[in-house]
């Protein structure tokens, strides 16, 4: 990890703000290469400032003011970003923006989602603390399908960032220590020759309390980690690394990605049973097929491929 990385990373873990003199001492570099890191963080757009020896980044939760830090990411994608303190879903703001032509880049972050929406009809919990986010992009149509799986592995880099050993569950769950914490959804529309747009949602449970029902589930950054996390650093990490996932994807190169899912995966080499709405298969996981369908070997030896589903590892 580069020590652009590892500062980052401190600066999370420790609620945004750290002595310089403590970093220098817990990541064995001099103070002045740290501020040549921080220098350079602060030119990609993190909010980062030095005060009389203390880093700090400020603000560190506010993602009202996501929109101008993202605007100065190196990024391919140029993200735009539209904050609302409340919403139904992000996924029908970013369908609004979509239908109107905005370019791709375009995200939708939120405070609340009144009706935040999973896979299946699903709803999904957004109380204040999360991060709730829809990002428009304008896929070639060979790539739409492997889009979910990349954007969890992009969420997956942030959490390594932090220390968590994250995993990916077939379709689209991140998941630490068998409970999920992060969640895509991606709903696209056609045009004629391919895809008008895509968008790709993103809950991730970061400081938000979750309903006691989904307690042994579901989990946060905060139980996680013990502490409340930054979310504005959070987020823009999330945006650079989709960025890099989606120009992969977008360049034909999905195949690094899927790479990158299957050695994350706690999907494959299990013995599990895939639920459709009807029907339901047991088998062992064998491999995600280069178009993101998920390979099940069943007791009669045959290869049985899924598109979507509920998966439910057994053993
Ligand atoms: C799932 O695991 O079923 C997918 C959950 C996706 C939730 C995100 S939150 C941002 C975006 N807006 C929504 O209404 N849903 C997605």
């Amino acid at each position: 990890m580069g020590l652009e990385d590892r500062l980052l990373a401190a600066l999370l873990l420790g609620g945004g703000r750290a002595p310089l003199k403590r970093l220098s001492g817990e990541l064995g570099v001099p103070e002045s290469d740290l501020l040549g890191a921080a220098m350079s963080l602060a030119a990609r757009g993190y909010p980062l400032r030095v005060e009389r020896g203390l880093l700090e980044l400020r603000p560190a939760d506010d993602l009202s003011v996501a929109g101008a830090c993202a605007a100065r990411l190196g990024t391919s994608l140029r993200f735009s970003v539209v904050y609302l303190e409340r919403c139904g879903s992000t996924q029908d703001a970013a369908r609004e923006l979509a239908e109107r032509g905005v370019a791709e880049g375009a995200v939708v972050v939120a405070e609340v989602q009144e009706a935040g929406r999973g896979r299946l009809g699903r709803s999904w919990h957004s109380a204040a603390g999360g991060v709730y986010a829809t990002v428009v992009l304008r896929p070639p149509l060979r790539a739409l399908r492997v889009l979910s799986l990349a954007a969890s592995v992009a969420v997956t880099r942030v959490l390594e960032l932090l220390g968590l050993d994250a995993k990916v569950k077939w379709p689209n769950d991140v998941q630490v220590s068998g409970r999920k914490v992060c969640g895509v959804l991606v709903e696209a529309a056609a045009e004629p020759g391919g895809v008008a747009y895509a968008l790709v949602g993103i809950g991730l449970n970061v400081n938000n309390e979750l309903p006691p029902e989904l307690a042994g589930a579901a989990t946060t950054l905060r139980e996680l980690l013990g502490r409340p996390v930054p979310r504005l650093p959070l987020f823009l990490k999330l945006l650079e690394e989709l960025d890099d996932v989606y120009a992969r994807v977008r360049e034909g190169r999905w195949g690094e990605v899927l790479r990158e899912w299957r050695s994350k995966s706690s999907t494959l080499g299990r013995i599990v049973r895939v639920e459709t709405p009807e029907s339901a298969f047991t088998g062992l996981a064998v491999d995600v097929r280069e178009d993101g369908a998920l390979l099940i070997r069943l007791e009669n030896g045959k290869i049985k491929e899924f598109y979507s589903g509920d998966v439910i590892h057994l053993r």
